[in-house]
């Protein structure tokens, strides 16, 4: 096939791409704020932002003018040498969080790989080289490396690929007394996230994590809050853990970090991170200083109570917009979350139809998620505006109109 020739079409996807994924039938070109346009000119409104990724909008002015400043400045080096934008972005994370230290990587899955790692390392050099479980929870979801993927508690994900590192235990969501049954000093972590994500949106109960930090005290075992998903403002704290008052000694964050560009972090305490020594962890592209310099760009906005405050209120604007869907149809059994990641369950009767509401909502000119395999999942920008939520909710309404009729 001549490459030249070839019509760059969502067609090319099946001969070219590895079979893992199965993309919506339009190819998106453009993106600004809360708006995508394919490619024959349909606009949509983005109820998405990626997978809660693009948490000031799509080419937001402030990222764009941080990224094409440092793209003129400087590309990358390697960790062999440091990098300002690198040492900025860790200094400005560490003053909003409990953190002391900064390791940066690429991707969720590989901020959370080094986070077992740690408190592995932590728990066998400083307690007892037996201290290895990890508690981990049904429904929970870490990534796609091969450890995260076996600390995440869908198994049909990690199943098939051989043997699968051991003593991960997984227990119910939620479920205090499930953890004391299997917690003991053995343990060196217990891996949650504030809110399930993929899992179907699903928030832990505040005593859940009071509890579990308890747990892991009495223990010396770390807690890790898997924050990826949940970071950068999505639940409208910088971070979930501070709706709480339970700090993590670990936490991760992604996603939305950079906005789009792909940059992933995991913070810890200067006593933790003290047992790392050079050359037992890293990564090549960790640190890179265009992402961490869009990063701080984000940072720079998203860590701010104007902004964060907007958050609660397009919260509001969310659930009220599927409280009256719901009044017509009846078809969500649930309206749950925080700040702008929100989750719609629907009833056992339309449960089978959530990929056809997707579908349905992007003919209208509406991107949506799914999370889990009932829950039709909303994480739209963070400063989305009242139009755009109105716009977008009108359009979810005719594609449910047209779904259930
Ligand atoms: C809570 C959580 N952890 C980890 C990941 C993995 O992140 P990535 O896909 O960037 O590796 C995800 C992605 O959906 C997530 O939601």
């Amino acid at each position: 096939m001549s490459v030249t020739q070839t019509p760059i079409t969502r067609e090319l996807f099946n001969e070219v791409i590895l079979p893992i994924y199965a993309p919506a039938q339009f190819v998106p070109v453009k993106g600004q704020g809360s708006r995508v346009w394919d490619q024959h000119g349909k606009e949509y409104i983005d109820f998405a932002g990626g997978i809660a990724v693009t948490a000031l909008g799509h080419c937001h002015p402030a990222l764009v003018e941080a990224l094409q400043k440092q793209s003129e400045q400087l590309w990358h080096l390697s960790n062999i040498y440091t990098n300002e934008p690198a040492l900025r972005l860790a200094q400005k994370l560490t003053a909003a969080t409990f953190a002391d230290r900064v390791f940066f990587a690429n991707s969720g899955a590989e901020a959370n790989e080094a986070a077992f790692k740690l408190a592995r390392y932590y728990a066998t050099q400083k307690i007892s080289p037996y201290k290895t479980k990890i508690i981990a929870f049904h429904h929970a979801f870490h990534g796609r490396t091969f450890f995260t993927v076996t600390v995440g508690g869908q198994p049909k994900y990690s199943d098939g690929f051989g043997p699968k590192p051991a003593d991960i235990v997984h227990v119910p969501f939620n479920d205090l007394e499930a953890v004391k049954a299997v917690i003991d000093d053995h343990t060196c972590a217990i891996v949650v996230e504030p809110i399930q994500g993929e899992g179907g949106v699903t928030p832990a109960t505040p005593e859940f994590l009071t509890g579990l930090r308890q747990l892991c005290d009495q223990h010396q075992a770390l807690l890790v809050f898997d924050e990826v998903q949940t970071g950068m403002g999505r639940t409208g704290k910088l971070f979930a853990y501070e709706h709480s008052g339970v700090t993590p000694d670990i936490l991760t964050t992604a996603k939305a970090l950079g906005g789009g560009f792909p940059v992933s972090a995991m913070l810890t305490r200067e006593a933790i991170a003290q047992v790392m020594t050079a050359g037992n962890h890293g990564t090549t592209f960790g640190g890179n200083p265009m992402a961490c310099a869009v990063a701080e760009a984000s940072l720079d906005i998203i860590n701010d109570n104007q902004l964060l405050e907007g958050v609660e209120q397009r919260h509001q604007w969310f659930i009220d917009g599927l409280q009256e869907i719901n009044q017509h149809y009846h078809l969500f059994t649930a309206i749950r979350g925080q700040g702008l990641l929100i989750g719609a369950q629907l009833t056992p009767e339309y449960a089978g139809r959530l990929r056809d509401i997707i579908q349905a909502a992007a003919e209208h000119g509406l991107l949506v998620l799914s999370a889990g395999s009932d829950v039709l999942r909303f994480t739209p920008s963070l400063i989305i505006s009242e139009q755009d939520v109105q716009e977008g909710m009108a359009k979810l309404h005719r594609a449910i109109a047209q779904i259930i009729g």
